[in-house]
Formats: structure tokens, sequence, C-alpha cells
């Protein structure tokens, strides 16, 4: 792939779809950097303040975080050195307001040769709930599933060592709430990307490698 020019890929599908597992994988074989922004509050909310005891509230609850919070952090994020050659979004944007700071974002930063596509990780209410009943994660920012993708050693981090655990927003009675505000959200930010003919649907009902090799295939059409 052609990696002179800038490339800013951004990962959407339901809770649990694999946004992450992807995006992870994605940004080691683009060397780019893959920014969750649910992964940056949780690591924020393990601190000791205001900010932790709101976004943990909220996180738990399964609700959106206020959007001056949202931007403030990924502002911070997107101005580190590393998301210079471009960057791997996941979970963001996540409502239409997000949608409007992104484009404004992309418009200052994007040169007419460089790629913007959105990737749609498609998977039904079904698949979610069964994979999140089962995903493990650690505080490093790793997440397994008992039987999909187990880590090494029982109930440890492969990468850390670290204790896994269930995530808060991984109740049975938040997935719900999780899926129908995705669904509230969601459709007119897809619509947006497929009219603009930057949307790459992708089938994620399907074991995680062969969704990683279905991701690389399409993006080596696009971005040649
Ligand atoms: P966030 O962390 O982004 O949660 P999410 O969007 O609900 O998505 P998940 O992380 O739950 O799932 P995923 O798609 O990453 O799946 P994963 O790869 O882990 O956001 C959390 C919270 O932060 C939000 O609720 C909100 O409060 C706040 N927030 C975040 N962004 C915000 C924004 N823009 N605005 C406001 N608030 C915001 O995979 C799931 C499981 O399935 C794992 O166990 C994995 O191992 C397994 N798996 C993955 N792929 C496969 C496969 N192909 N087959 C079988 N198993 C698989
Ligand atoms: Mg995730």
């Amino acid at each position: 792939m052609n990696q002179k020019k800038k490339i800013i890929i951004i990962f959407f599908g339901p809770p649990g779809s694999g946004k992450g597992t992807q995006a992870a994988m994605l940004g080691e074989y683009l060397k780019l950097p893959a920014i969750s922004l649910g992964e940056l509050f949780r690591r924020e909310s393990l601190r000791k303040g205001k900010l932790a005891k709101t976004l943990k509230e909220i996180m738990s609850r399964g609700k959106l975080v206020p959007q001056e919070i949202v931007e403030d952090v990924m502002d911070k994020r997107l101005r580190e050195k590393d998301a210079r050659a471009g960057f791997i979004l996941d979970g963001y944007p996540r409502k239409k307001i997000q949608l409007e700071k992104l484009s404004e974002r992309l418009r200052k930063i994007l040169k007419p040769d460089d790629h913007a596509l959105a990737i749609l990780v498609d998977v039904s209410d079904r698949e979610v709930k069964k994979r999140l009943s089962k995903r493990r994660v650690c505080a490093c920012g790793a997440a397994y599933h008992l039987e999909f993708k187990p880590p090494r050693q029982r109930g440890n981090c492969d990468f850390c060592g670290g204790r896994l655990i269930t995530r808060e927003d991984d109740k049975p009675e938040v997935i719900a709430d999780r899926l129908k505000l995705y669904h509230k959200e969601n459709k007119p930010l897809i619509k947006y990307w497929e009219k603009q003919g930057r949307l790459i649907r992708i089938r994620g009902e399907q074991a995680i490698g062969s969704v990683k090799k279905d991701i690389i295939a399409a993006l080596k059409k696009e971005l040649k």
C-alpha cells in the first residue's frame, strides 16, 4: 500500500463487533496508532478526581460521555506526534456533532491525495450479546474472549500479566442500552460515508483472522 499519503481510517460497528480488535491489528499492519476513545476514557477513569468519577459513572451505564470532554480528549490525542502520518479511530464519531467536528478537522489536515475511509464491521445484535458476555479485558487495554480469543494463561493478560476483568458495561442490561443507542445515533454517520463512496462494509461474523483478511484486501483496493 502507498504509505506516503496520510491515511485516516474510521471504524464503525455496534458494541462488541470487533472494532477494537481489528483496529489494533490494522494499526500494527499500517504502522499507525489505533485510537479508541472508549479506551482513553477507561484509562482516565482509573485515576483519581472528578473527571474519573464522571467517566466511570457514565460509562458503566453505557451512556455517551459529554461532548466537551470528548472533543478535549480527542484533540489532545490527535495532536500527539504518532498521529501525524495518519491514525485509526475506533468509536469516534458516534453522533452527528462529532462527525461535523471530525470533518472540520480532516478538511484542515488532509491534502487532496490523502485517504480518509470508513470501515463498518457488520455484526448482528445476537452475535454482539454472545461476544460481550464472554469478553474479558485488562487495564492495559488488551481484550480477550473466553472462547474465540482466550489468553494463554487463564485470567491473566498475555502482554502485561495483569488480571483480566469483565467490563462494567458488559452486563446484559447495559449491553441492551448500548445497542439501542448505537442504532439510534449511527445511521446518519454511516450514510454520510456511504454517500461519499468512502464506506467499506465488512462481514464481521467470521473468525477474527478472516475479518482481518477482508479488511486488508478491501483497503489494498482503495489505497493504491
Ligand atoms: P467503547 O469502548 O468504544 O465501546 P463500544 O463501542 O461499545 O465497543 P466495544 O469496545 O464494547 O466493542 P468493540 O467493537 O471494540 O469489540 P472488541 O474488539 O472488544 O466505548 C465505551 C464507552 O465510552 C461508551 O459506552 C461511552 O460511554 C464512551 N464513549 C466512547 N466513545 C465515545 C464517543 N465518541 N462519544 C461519547 N462517549 C463515548 O470485541 C468484542 C469481543 O468479541 C472481545 O471479547 C473479542 O475478543 C471478541 N471478538 C472480536 N472479534 C471477533 C470475531 N470476529 N469473532 C469472535 N469474537 C470476536
Ligand atoms: Mg472497543
